[in-house]
């Protein structure tokens, strides 16, 4: 990944911005490597847990990324379970949060254009480390297209 990717005044995050991140234990793995990425691209990673693979519920850490996101406390967030599913869904219960479970770089880049998502979440047993990486990049380098998007997206609070 390049930083020069990630340049534009129009992305859900810029350089030295905050990205939340948070998983369950069978994402925490991901959420490692997908930390690392986020700081090569120049982001300050607010890691919400969880730290091992010790099982813990993944509402919680959805919850986590989405205060922190709706709060103002990070700009953009990622968010990862064992398929996506259940952070997604719990993130989503949040006022202001547009989570988009995405499995590949084009449904990353289409959750940005047209949904203008704010929380990626991904599955860490249904994507390989290497789309997992693609998905972050597609998502952060990607702008939202507004126009007639803008008008979908007021609908959904
Ligand atoms: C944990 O086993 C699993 O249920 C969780 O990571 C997630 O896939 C739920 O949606």
């Amino acid at each position: 990944m390049r930083r020069g990717d990630i340049m534009s005044e129009k992305l859900i995050a810029k350089i030295g911005d905050t990205v939340a991140i948070a998983s369950d234990h069978a994402g925490v793995k991901y959420k490692s490597i997908l930390s690392k990425c986020l700081e090569e691209l120049g982001f300050e990673v607010l890691d919400l847990g969880t730290c091992d693979e010790a099982s813990v519920d993944y509402p919680d850490y959805g919850h986590a990324v989405a205060n922190a996101v709706a709060g103002n406390r990070a700009s953009a967030g990622v968010a990862i379970c064992g398929t996506g599913i259940g952070i997604s869904i719990a993130a989503n219960r949040h006022k202001g949060v547009r989570a988009a479970l995405v499995h590949d770089a084009f449904t990353a880049k289409m959750s940005r254009q047209h949904n203008n998502a704010n929380i990626l979440a991904l599955g860490a047993r249904s994507v390989s480390e290497d789309t997992a990486r693609g998905i972050l990049k597609a998502f952060f380098s990607t702008q939202f297209e507004g126009g007639r998007h803008e008008r979908r997206i007021e609908k959904i609070d």
